[in-house]
């Protein structure tokens, strides 16, 4: 495993969309693969799996699909960048540029990892709010954070996507993933082209955290 601590994976583990094509070694692929498998989920049931796609021609699908799905979601999102502050439209440029690679790159990507799950296997227990449910959702980020770290210690780039998701039937039908599976998250892996990790933006966590009650600041 890598030397970095924990705390400085964590406040470094920014998007890597620039990835360069060579090969990830097969440990360190199962070193990674072993951190997600180390994830809590509710009952200990782990109810999902990965799908390594290595093979060219799946990548090559995989990339047209998500190509498609970015360009949607960039217009989109530039869109709404009209009379934003000019610091907000130049770092929101920089990662649309860095999204028009990855879009551009994807099948070039050494290993694509699609996180699947099985709502059948999870006790999701805000399903009858009538709200959005995002319970089940913690059973399966949990293990697609720890790769994330562990790629972080390893020095590989990565990024966690979800425009996949929205293809989902294409992508059930090319990975042959079957019913009720279904997924949750794409994350290419690859060593950096450019920096890689680095510094990342967040809230300070006195605008994230309260004391005891609901808007009530803590420090
Ligand atoms: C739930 C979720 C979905 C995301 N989906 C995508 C995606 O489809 N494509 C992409 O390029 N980045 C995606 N990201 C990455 C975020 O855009 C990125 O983490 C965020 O902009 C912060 O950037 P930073 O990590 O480089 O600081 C996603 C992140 C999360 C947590």
């Amino acid at each position: 495993m890598g030397e970095i601590g924990v705390y400085e994976a964590m406040s470094t583990l920014r998007a890597v969309r620039r990835l360069r094509p060579d090969p990830v070694p097969d440990d360190v692929l199962r070193r990674v693969l072993q951190a997600a498998a180390w994830a809590p989920t509710g009952g200990n049931v782990q109810p999902w799996r990965v799908v390594v796609v290595r093979d060219a021609s799946k990548k090559e699908q995989l990339g047209a699909l998500y190509s498609e799905r970015w360009r949607a979601y960039a217009k989109q999102h530039m869109a709404q960048l009209e009379g934003a502050p000019a610091a907000l439209r130049e770092s929101t440029e920089k990662m649309l540029a860095a999204g028009d690679h990855l879009a551009d790159h994807f099948a070039e990507t050494p290993v694509v990892l699609v996180f699947c799950f099985n709502p059948k296997l999870m006790a999701i227990t805000d399903l009858k709010l009538g709200r959005v449910s995002v319970v089940g959702g913690a059973s399966v980020y949990t293990a697609v954070e720890n790769l994330l770290l562990a790629c972080r210690a390893e020095g590989l780039g990565c990024v966690l996507t979800t425009l996949l998701c929205e293809s989902e039937p294409r992508v059930r039908e090319l990975l042959a993933i079957p019913e009720p599976w279904a997924t949750a998250a794409a994350v290419p892996i690859g060593y950096p082209l450019k920096r890689g990790h680095g510094p990342i933006s967040r809230r300070p966590v006195e605008k994230l955290a309260f004391a005891d009650t609901w808007g009530e600041v803590w420090s």
